[in-house]
């Protein structure tokens, strides 16, 4: 393991923060009257959820093989991402590095905490050029890089992720959003190696749970601990980690879902094959399509005409659209709007 003082990354005043601890969820009781916390002690959904998720923390450690205190959940992953950069990023004076294009919640995060952003530009599959990175870390003071793998929106995973940890002095977000689609290695075998590394993940995709609201960080018990200490104690309704728990004790529906959108994502890049629209369809390892179109603002008009929402990614992207795999049904919808373009 390599030996870096995670301390030094810090901001200042969050070294010196006083926790917030909800007494009941950090001691043990066996049948506990409840008059701590000003609920109410009739109805539904009455108590306040657990601040400390350990059910869910517990559940995901068996799952994943990590330990319960290497793990932080979220008010989904882009909660995290807010306090990741809370956590390191002094505002007004610390930078963040994103991967350009790359998810853009990065640098709204990074704005709202009035940080800098640093826009890496991938090559042209949309990957990193290695020396650029290299130049880019050296001419500038970063804190954070999230690199994201799969990318949203291009799709591709990146390669060699152990390379950017390795070089980079500070902490690497590695955003696994994407993960369950994808043939790629996760980034989690590395976190025994590299205490800088954090990876986040999230039941938004392929666990099909985005109304939820629930995402996972995975690091150093050190890092994991700052997270906590930043978050709002009952980020995560109790809903919310009832319905995780459920869908992780029965996965039944989870592996059919992805196998489903495999299956549709062979069917519709088949399908984009025969279509005279279509200049170049990215490859992916995500549930989505970057797809460059002869005439973008024809196919975008018609397509938002036929009631089907996709993502326009032009002009940071020309010709570009980020398409999404949906059902048998709606692919074939797409598919006969895209055909008379
Ligand atoms: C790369 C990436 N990370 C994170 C998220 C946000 O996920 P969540 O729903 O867990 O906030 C998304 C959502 O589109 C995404 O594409």
């Amino acid at each position: 393991m390599t030996t870096i003082n995670i301390n030094s990354f810090v901001r200042k005043n969050i070294l010196n923060l006083q926790p917030y601890i909800s007494f009941r969820d950090h001691n043990e009781f066996k049948a506990p009257v409840l008059l701590d916390a000003n609920e109410n002690p009739f109805g539904e959904c009455n108590r306040y959820p657990d601040s400390t998720q350990k059910k869910l923390k517990q559940k995901l450690s068996q799952v994943k093989n990590i330990p319960a205190n290497q793990i932080a959940i979220g008010n989904g992953s882009d909660e995290l991402i807010d306090l990741i950069i809370k956590v390191f990023c002094e505002p007004k004076t610390d930078s963040v590095l994103m991967m350009n294009p790359s998810f853009a919640m990065y640098g709204f995060y990074a704005a709202i905490n009035e940080n800098k952003v640093v826009k890496l530009n991938l090559n042209d599959d949309f990957d990193i050029d290695k020396e650029f990175f290299l130049n880019i870390i050296n001419a500038n003071q970063l804190k954070i890089f999230f690199l994201c793998s799969p990318n949203n929106p291009t799709g591709n995973s990146i390669e060699d992720i152990e390379f950017y940890i390795k070089n980079f002095n500070g902490i690497v977000v590695v955003d696994e959003a994407y993960i369950e689609f994808s043939q790629q290695k996760s980034a989690l075998a590395l976190l025994g190696k590299y205490p800088n590394l954090i990876v986040l993940q999230t039941f938004s995709k392929a666990w099909g749970k985005a109304g939820a609201r629930v995402g996972v960080a995975y690091a150093s018990e050190e890092i994991i601990n700052f997270i906590n200490l930043v978050k709002a104690p009952y980020n995560v309704n109790s809903l919310s980690q009832d319905l995780i728990m459920k869908t992780l004790e029965n996965t039944t529906e989870f592996n059919q879902s992805v196998k489903n959108i495999l299956t549709e994502r062979e069917w519709l890049r088949e399908e984009f094959e025969n279509l005279k629209c279509i200049n170049k369809v990215y490859p992916t390892d995500a549930n989505f399509f970057l797809v460059d179109f002869e005439d973008i603002e024809k196919v975008y008009e018609n397509l938002t005409s036929g009631e089907i929402l996709t993502s326009k990614r032009a002009p940071a992207i020309p010709n570009c659209i980020r398409i999404n795999i949906g059902t048998r049904a709606e692919n074939e919808k797409l598919i006969n709007i895209l055909k008379n373009c």
